[in-house]
């Protein structure tokens, strides 16, 4: 079974196989991990999506899946970009906000990398509860079958952190 490790700070800086980023659909960039995914990185990650759009995603990465990039000047070897969920109240879209989890270490495992830190995908901009969003981040990984070794979830804040910690420590 895959590991699960949690760290406080900043996605950039983890020297993992590969980085997840809370991308949009244009892959073209945006605020949050996204904006600090592709200012540290440098422009050959924004090359990479651009190639993406023009080959396989005209109209743009559908919400739930994922696909890889170098991760340019980034310590690590690939930014994994997923499209997450905009939190709704009307409607469930929790089986989004898991694809994204899945679809990310299915690349993973497509390109051979072990380790994988994944963001709080969604809790952002995009609004999802971040209790719900680390229950789901959770028991996602936690079910998947994957090559990956380690999965880190590298959060931001100590509140973050918290709401991981605890969700961790659901068994089920
Ligand atoms: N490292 C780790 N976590 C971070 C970092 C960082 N450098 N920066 C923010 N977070 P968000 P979303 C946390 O908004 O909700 C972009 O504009 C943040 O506190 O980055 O999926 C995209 O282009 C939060 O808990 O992603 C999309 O348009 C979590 O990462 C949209 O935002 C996710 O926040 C996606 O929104």
């Amino acid at each position: 079974m895959v590991r699960i490790v949690l760290v406080q700070g900043d996605i950039t800086a983890e020297a993992a196989d590969a980085i997840v980023n809370a991308a949009n659909s244009s892959l073209l960039g945006g605020g949050g991990v996204d904006g600090a995914i592709h200012r540290k990185g440098g422009p050959e990650i924004l090359a990479g999506c651009q190639e993406l759009r023009r080959s396989h995603y005209g109209k743009g990465l559908p919400t739930g899946q994922a696909v890889a990039t170098t991760a340019g000047r980034l310590p690590a070897r690939h930014v994994i970009h997923t499209v997450g969920p905009v939190w709704s109240g009307e409607t469930d879209r929790s089986e989004l906000l898991a694809s994204c989890y899945r679809e990310s270490l299915r690349v993973a495992d497509e390109l051979g990398d072990r380790t994988v830190a994944f963001p709080a995908i969604s809790t952002g901009i995009y609004g999802w509860p971040m209790d719900d969003g680390a229950r789901i981040a959770v028991e996602t990984v936690r079910a998947m079958p994957t090559e990956v070794a380690e999965v880190r979830f590298v959060l931001f804040d100590a509140s973050a952190y918290a709401a991981f910690e605890a969700a961790v420590g659901e068994r089920d």
